[in-house]
């Protein structure tokens, strides 16, 4: 959905010589500012710097993924931290960066204490730094962050109101649906797009008329009291979907906008959005969405220790 955690940092580029200083000053540092994880240190995230160079910030040749912690009754928890870490991988293969899914998890445990964050947005990035202008990547230097952010609620709490892009999503046979820095440009045209015409969130939806996903969250449909995961080669594999599906036994099938358009109720969801309902599509208005409230307050529970599912999802911190 709106994914306010996912738009608010395509992360810093920082450059390896100010990392030197940013250790210096580090030393020096209360503990209350906040820090980062980048290329195995923890620093303070204002001592650091992008160089003008940095090729992810010109070609967008990054990956990243957006995961979350949340306070539980035995401490802060990292949900499903190995799944979003595999992604991750997955990404940074197909750019051809070296990727260690065990350092990553260090990383990011190691930036939640270092901030002492309990609910918090993690953003961890690997990208293609300072060097010439070229498109090959071979041999570039490469950086990676980890940066967490206290917990920002997401659309607090409010329905979306949905408009259909005119933007197409990201074909997958040109951009795999994979959280690839450039990738999110698409999101970016289709969400300016959206807010411009009076919406708060853009829906996807293909030449052949099959829903896709929203810019940062996957679409799910309630008629008669079924569930159905909308499922497209087009969309992310999202960890929230396949929460959600776990939990619910919710369907997973491609679905046509007029089918959507019939349900009885809509939602989004994603690591950002959670369970986030939809009011409305276009001109169409959705009602009460007592199967959404449902699932939302479970997955609440979920994420939060409270449920039997919770515990092979949980990483403590
Ligand atoms: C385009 C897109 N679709 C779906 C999702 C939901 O994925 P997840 O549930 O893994 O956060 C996200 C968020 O990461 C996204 O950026």
């Amino acid at each position: 959905m709106a994914t306010q955690s996912d738009t608010m940092t395509s992360g810093p580029a920082v450059h390896g010589r100010a990392l030197a200083s940013a250790r210096a000053n580090g030393a020096q540092a209360a503990d209350a500012r906040p820090k980062l994880w980048f290329d195995g240190q923890i620093a303070d995230v204002d001592a650091l710097q992008a160089d003008l160079t940095t090729h992810a910030m010109h070609y967008g040749s990054g990956v990243f993924e957006g995961i979350r912690a949340y306070a539980t009754a035995s401490g802060a928890a990292v949900f499903r931290l190995p799944e979003h870490l595999e992604r991750m991988r997955r990404g940074a293969e197909l750019l051809g960066m070296q990727f260690d899914a065990q350092q990553a998890t260090e990383a990011t445990l190691a930036t939640l204490r270092a901030n002492r964050h309990r609910d918090a947005y993690i953003r961890p990035l690997a990208w293609y730094g300072e060097g010439g202008f070229g498109l090959d990547v071979s041999g570039r230097p490469q950086h990676m962050m980890v940066s967490t952010t206290p917990t920002l609620v997401h659309l607090a709490g409010s329905r979306a109101r949905v408009a259909v892009s005119s933007w197409r999503r990201n074909p997958a046979d040109s951009l795999p649906p994979l959280k690839l820095c450039g990738a999110y440009v698409n999101s970016i045209l289709a969400k300016r797009e959206s807010k411009a015409r009076g919406f708060d969130e853009a829906l996807f939806v293909d030449r052949d008329g099959f829903v896709v996903e929203c810019t940062g969250a996957n679409v799910f449909a309630v008629k008669d009291g079924r569930v159905t995961a909308v499922e497209h080669r087009d969309a992310l594999p999202g960890i929230t979907r396949d929460t959600l599906m776990t939990l619910s036994g919710a369907v997973s099938r491609s679905l046509t906008f007029e089918e959507l358009l019939e349900a009885d109720e809509v939602f989004a969801c994603g690591t950002a959005a959670e369970v986030a309902p939809i009011a409305e599509i276009e001109e169409r208005r959705f009602g009460d969405n007592p199967v959404t409230r449902e699932l939302a307050a479970l997955y609440a529970r979920v994420v939060r220790g409270e449920e039997s599912a919770s515990a092979q999802w949980l990483t403590p911190v």
